[in-house]
């Protein structure tokens, strides 16, 4: 069992829309919008690894921060029996915590969550290597669909979700997945939530704009993703990148804008549309908060933050959480 490779499909008990519901519900009525979950085919994802290694895109650099430091605090206070990643991806930042681990000798199993099977079959192969006592189990499914399916482990879980994925959702979408979450989980269990913290507005915006231009070929992508999946023509020298911080909001909003007049074909939805110069698909949110205003959404959702871990300069944080 233990370096068996297998896969375990995980069903869902609330349905997941198709690309062309989300299209048909977004693209073709105003605002449009399309959600960021479409942003990562093949090349999306290889453009997000390298936007984390631009200067200007500090979460990720400022979450591994964190980890490094904490890491041993934190697996020695939870003393996890398993830890649960959602949205596990490479499973790179969860490294630091399987080597606290290590260190003060606590040997979890890890149950790795995620929605793309190459990513936890190469997770696996690597972690393997490294940490030839983890019992890895390879969880594989959306987790928009709930978690009521995930298998059960006796004794205290350790639920990570990294990342600031938590930022991508409205709030009331943000409350359901975590509502969700603590249903799953039994009371002496731990919630890991990583968070973007609201910051001078000039480091917000430069982080969505760098100056390589990678997060606009990023979020141009989308356009290309919309053209393969439901057989579109966007042009995509027809329009532009965009991401403005909200401060009122305190939340960034990336957007497409057409720099001239547009028709769009969408064969797959059998539906034409034309957007005028200047109109714009929002295609991401990513909220940011206070160390107040993420103890109020988790305890809206019955958690209890018992402690926060911030990077020194304060620009991203975890918060370490019970279900209350
Ligand atoms: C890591 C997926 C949360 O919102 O900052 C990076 C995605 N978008 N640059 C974020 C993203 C533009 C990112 N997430």
């Amino acid at each position: 069992m233990k370096h068996s490779n297998h896969l375990q499909e995980i069903k869902g008990d609330v349905h997941i829309r198709t690309i062309e519901e989300d299209a048909t519900l977004g693209l073709l009525s105003q605002p449009r919008s399309i959600p960021p979950k479409y942003f990562y085919n093949a090349t999306g994802s290889d453009l997000f690894e390298k936007i984390c290694k631009t200067k200007e895109y500090y979460p990720t650099r400022k979450e591994d921060e964190i980890l490094t430091q904490y890491s041993s605090s934190i697996i020695d206070q939870v003393r996890p029996v398993n830890i649960l990643e959602i949205g596990s991806g490479s499973s790179i930042k969860t490294e630091r915590l399987l080597h606290a681990c290590n260190t003060v000798d606590c040997f979890p199993t890890y149950s790795a969550f995620d929605i793309s099977g190459d990513a936890l079959l190469a997770a696996k192969t690597r972690l393997d290597k490294k940490f030839p006592w983890l019992e890895m189990s390879l969880l594989l499914g959306d987790y928009e669909a709930g978690f009521t399916h995930l298998p059960r482990v006796d004794g205290v879980s350790l639920v990570l979700f990294l990342g600031s994925t938590i930022g991508n959702l409205a709030r009331a979408s943000a409350l359901v997945q975590l509502r969700a979450l603590h249903g799953y989980m039994s009371s002496t269990d731990y919630l890991l939530l990583g968070y973007d913290r609201v910051k001078d507005e000039r480091v917000l915006n430069a982080a969505y704009n760098d100056q390589q231009g990678l997060t606009a070929a990023f979020n141009l992508n989308m356009l290309r993703v919309l053209n393969s999946r439901l057989k579109g023509n966007f042009v995509v020298d027809g329009f532009e990148h965009s991401a403005l911080y909200d401060t009122y909001k305190q939340q960034i909003v990336m957007r497409l804008v057409a720099k001239s007049n547009q028709k769009v074909k969408l064969e797959k939805l059998s539906a034409d549309f034309e957007m005028q110069v200047n109109e714009v698909i929002q295609t991401e949110i990513s909220r940011k908060f206070t160390i107040e205003t993420m103890g109020d959404l988790l305890s809206e959702a019955n958690f209890n933050v018992v402690q926060t871990f911030s990077s020194t300069d304060d620009y991203f944080s975890l918060a370490l959480a019970t279900c209350a």
